[in-house]
């Protein structure tokens, strides 16, 4: 009998699909969302900031191995220094709240990006939550910041330049392998999904060599909206695509 009203509804049946391995999320639509409240735009982010707690921990909890979010491009110095403020003051307060409250948990934090740019606080800030993170058996969590596609690589190539040169290896030695293995993401699997709210089709940067094969699913929610809901039908989506990799 059916004696209380649920009031979340039931979330989409994953348990018999097969999940991606690493799932990568754009998360865009923060000032769209505070704009249709009259907010300032800093509302936005941090709204997308609760958003992000909410979903990192659902996919670790519902089995995915790696997730990558874009948090922070290297474009989007260009925002006005009022908004890039918020946003750092947002990551610093991330950080220090997993160092402080997520001792006991399985995920282990990364930072792909030139995390040179940051504040020697915030650099501090990643540095120890890598180095406390690093030998925790669950899902890699990459937070993409001051992280752009074409910047990584750039690095890459003159990293490779400068092994060149040093004599460490030989320009007839440089295959895609090498070239994924100078990239951020070394050692982890090229994302399989790549979920885009916000509506927007574009790749703005993210994981260009990485994604060559990833799934994209584009929702149309402003990422503060976006709820485990949305992650399942993704996920539903991309379990329904056929991915051929240009074979037959
Ligand atoms: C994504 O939301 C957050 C960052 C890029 C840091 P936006 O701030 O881009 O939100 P819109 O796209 O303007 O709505
Ligand atoms: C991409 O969103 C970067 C992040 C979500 C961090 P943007 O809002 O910066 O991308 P564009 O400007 O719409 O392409
Ligand atoms: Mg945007």
């Amino acid at each position: 009998m059916a004696l209380f009203k649920r009031n979340k509804p039931e979330l989409t049946d994953i348990s018999q699909i097969k999940l991606p391995e690493h799932v990568g999320i754009i998360m865009d639509g923060n000032g769209r969302w505070a704009k249709k409240r009259a907010l300032p735009r800093s509302a936005g982010h941090r709204a997308g900031a609760q958003t992000f707690r909410k979903i990192a921990r659902y996919c670790s909890d519902i089995g995915i191995k790696h997730l990558t979010v874009y948090a922070f491009s290297t474009e989007n110095w260009r925002r006005p220094d009022g908004e890039v403020n918020a946003l750092m003051g947002l990551f610093k307060e991330y950080l220090e709240e997993a160092l402080r409250d997520f001792r006991d948990d399985s995920i282990v934090l990364k930072f792909i990006g030139d995390r040179t740019a940051f504040s020697p606080e915030l650099l501090a800030l990643m540095n120890e939550n890598e180095e406390e993170s690093k030998d925790r058996p669950g899902m890699v969590l990459n937070l993409a910041m001051n992280y752009g596609g074409r910047a990584e690589l750039a690095t890459a190539v003159k990293s490779i330049a400068h092994d060149v040169s040093d004599g460490k290896l030989s320009p007839d030695d440089i295959s895609e392998q090498t070239i994924s293995d100078y990239l951020y993401t070394k050692g982890q699997p090229d994302p399989d999904l790549i979920i885009r709210p916000s509506g927007e089709h574009r790749t703005s940067n993210f994981l260009l060599w990485q994604s060559a094969y990833s799934e994209y699913v584009i929702m149309d929610v402003l990422w503060p909206d976006f709820t485990e809901e949305h992650l399942n039908k993704a996920l539903l989506e991309y379990a329904n695509r056929n991915r051929r990799f240009g074979g037959v």
